[in-house]
């Protein structure tokens, strides 16, 4: 199936939409996130705090697996990278059906926990400002969130 794009041309504009995408989103959905270093993970997953109604500062999760910030409910910022090789469940099962939505990034080390319905937010670095944010959706609820938020 091929993916949804749409470009972003600054860090406000990829906020704007991810803030648009998280007032489609319920509880128990989960969005994994990939892009190379610099490419706006973060500043998406703050858009998506924003939609939430989420007041603390998001920043990236480096130093610690999972990140919790509480909203209108609450947002569960993964960090898988340092669970490379390991196979640790540290309880996913209990984020990805919980009462959150769950952003992971480096979902690919944890990909036999994952999932099969899910949001992957893919951003390439275009240029200084300009971003391109790739959506592929697995189920039919994401699918309809893409047709929805790119018309
Ligand atoms: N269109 C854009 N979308 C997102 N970030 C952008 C864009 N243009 C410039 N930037 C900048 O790129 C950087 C992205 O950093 P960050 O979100 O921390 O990336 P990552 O988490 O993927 O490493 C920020 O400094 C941001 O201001
Ligand atoms: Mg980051």
């Amino acid at each position: 199936m091929d993916p949804y794009i749409i470009h972003t041309n600054s860090p406000e504009e990829t906020m704007a939409f991810a803030e648009k995408l998280a007032t489609y989103l319920k509880p128990g959905n989960v969005l994994t996130l990939e892009g190379d270093l610099g490419a706006g993970k973060t500043t998406f997953t703050k858009g998506l705090a924003k939609g939430l109604k989420i007041k603390r500062t998001v920043n990236s999760p480096t130093f610690t697996i999972v990140k919790e910030y509480e909203g209108i409910y609450p947002l569960y910022h993964i960090d898988a990278y340092r669970l490379e090789n390991s196979e640790e469940d540290i309880g996913f099962e209990d984020y990805f059906a919980g009462d959150g939505v769950t952003v992971v990034e480096w979902a690919t080390y944890i990909s036999d926990f994952l999932p099969d319905t899910l949001l992957n937010v893919s951003i390439t670095y275009e240029s200084e400002n300009a971003r391109k944010i790739q959506l592929m959706p697995q189920g039919t609820f994401f699918e309809a969130i893409c047709k929805e938020l790119i018309k």
